[in-house]
């Protein structure tokens, strides 16, 4: 039997591309090696398998803890910043039990109780913008999402503790935030200090800050334990382990430091492309204001949240610009067939989300935002897959779409905003995933000291 293609361009070639140009290298690669090939080492330190073919997306996702484990070492790019003893970090047994300690947080009764949150904080963040002054959407969500996970998460409301973390986590987003810093992110020998001044001198000591603060917050939340506390970190200190442990200090930072960069990067550039859509195309913005309006006064956010159109609004973004390029790697256990490919044990192998849902086999007129093909249809898992699937799917994806959902909602029926600059956006590495190149540029047409409702801005538009 064969092995899976291999491009012939040199190995550190192709690390620059990956690195500069992810979307220039997968589109390339792809015209050549429709549905898997070898990508040499581009950040895993060593070679991985590419692919994006539904059907080996199954087998693989499926066969998660069989035919394939993913070990944490191979997690390692991000260790700097969430440390090693994240769910991200640990595999097998300890992986599965940490897991099942976190997940339910983020599920049922937990989301609802964040709803309220997600709204005020959407409302607040754009409210303060000043009315015809241009600023990032990118940035707004950015603030909307890293309060979310301040708040659901940390359980920081208000005060010093909050605004200094604020700050700290915006500044370390902004050292990784363009193609040429994620650099030092991908090539360890980079990860030098060289002084307060260096890259990764001003990130070490912006992670120093973060650690004591967090540090601190977990010393006085053990000293003074409050039963009533409804946040992720006070549930996580509370559980144990089957031997009746608890999380140790620094297995809640590190999980603390997982949940904020893994949540709030993520659904920010998420929302952001949301908005950009929403706002390219009239007719999209005219169906979800008219879905919105129909709710009428009707408060309730979990029926906002199950509103069709919407909820494909949401999914075709995640479809056309999924955050995430791949999935976390998993590596061969035994040997396998992959689409007619042997693949040996200890083989590295990667499902590649921005090419699967780029698949015109899959997603006809694969550049057009169309959020009525989510309508029409449902597709399988391993054909949507922004979240990746099996042993690893993302944790966070609950909360992930119901932010989404509730801020775009809250921002559509209270605001009226406008694209100030009408030139494509184009996806661009910031850090380990995929944003608007330039921040999507908007402006508020104007303040609404009441909430609007959607039909006077339906009335507006046309
Ligand atoms: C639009 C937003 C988000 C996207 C697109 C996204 C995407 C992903 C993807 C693709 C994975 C890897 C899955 C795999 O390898 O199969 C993942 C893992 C993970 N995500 Fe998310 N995510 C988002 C939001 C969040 C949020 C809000 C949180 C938590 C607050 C979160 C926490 C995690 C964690 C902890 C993992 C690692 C799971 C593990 O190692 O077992 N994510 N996410």
């Amino acid at each position: 039997m064969k092995f899976p293609p291999r491009p012939k361009t040199p190995a550190l070639i192709q690390k620059f591309q990956w690195i500069l140009d992810p979307i220039g290298y997968l589109e390339g690669t792809h015209e050549r090696y429709p549905d898997i090939f070898v990508a040499k080492d581009i950040g895993f330190g060593q070679n991985v398998v590419v692919v994006n073919h539904p059907q080996a997306l199954q087998q693989i996702l499926t066969n998660d803890r069989k035919q394939f484990s993913s070990p944490g070492k191979t997690n390692k790019l991000l260790e700097p910043l969430i440390g090693d003893y994240s769910v991200m970090m640990l595999e097998g047994d300890r992986h599965k039990k940490r897991r099942q300690l976190v997940m339910p947080s983020f599920h049922g009764e937990r989301m609802k109780a964040y709803g309220d949150l997600i709204c005020n904080l959407a409302d607040r963040v754009i409210g303060e913008i000043p009315t015809g002054q241009p600023f990032l959407a990118r940035d707004a969500t950015q603030a909307i999402s890293m309060q979310v996970i301040l708040q659901a998460v940390f359980g920081l409301y208000e005060g010093k503790r909050y605004q200094k973390l604020k700050a700290l986590f915006s500044s370390v987003g902004d050292i990784f935030h363009s193609p040429v810093n994620s650099i030092f992110l991908f090539i360890p020998f980079l990860q030098r200090d060289w002084g307060a001044w260096s890259p990764w001198g001003k990130f070490v000591r912006l992670r120093q800050q973060i650690d004591d603060l967090l540090y601190t917050e977990i010393a006085e939340r053990r000293a003074n334990p409050d039963r009533d506390r409804t946040d992720i970190l006070s549930m996580l200190m509370s559980a144990r382990d089957e031997e009746g442990r608890p999380l140790s200090d620094k297995e809640l930072r590190d999980e603390l430091m997982t949940l904020m960069f893994a949540g709030h990067e993520t659904t920010a550039t998420a929302m952001a492309w949301a908005l950009y859509w929403i706002h390219t195309i009239p007719e999209v913005r005219y169906k979800l204001l008219a879905e919105l309006d129909s709710l009428g006064d009707s408060k309730d956010l979990m029926s906002l949240a199950r509103l069709p159109y919407l909820t494909a609004v949401c999914q075709e973004t995640l479809r056309i610009h999924p955050v995430a390029i791949l999935t976390f790697p998993r590596v061969a256990t035994e040997p396998v067939e992959l689409m007619g490919y042997q693949i040996q044990p200890g083989t590295t192998v990667a499902g590649c989300i921005y090419l699967t849902h780029q698949r015109e086999d899959i997603y006809r007129d694969r550049h057009q935002f169309k959020p009525e093909r989510f309508l029409e249809k449902q597709f399988s898992p391993y054909e949507f897959i922004p979240f990746g699937g099996g042993a690893r799917r993302c944790i966070g994806e609950a909360l992930a779409m119901f932010e989404m959902k509730l801020a775009i909602a809250t921002i559509m029926s209270r605001y009226q905003l406008e694209l100030v600059d009408r030139r494509p956006e184009k996806p661009q590495r910031r850090g380990v995933t995929l944003a608007p190149d330039r921040g999507v540029r908007m402006t508020k047409l104007s303040r609404q000291s009441q909430v609007a409702s959607p039909q006077s801005q339906v009335a507006i538009i046309h």
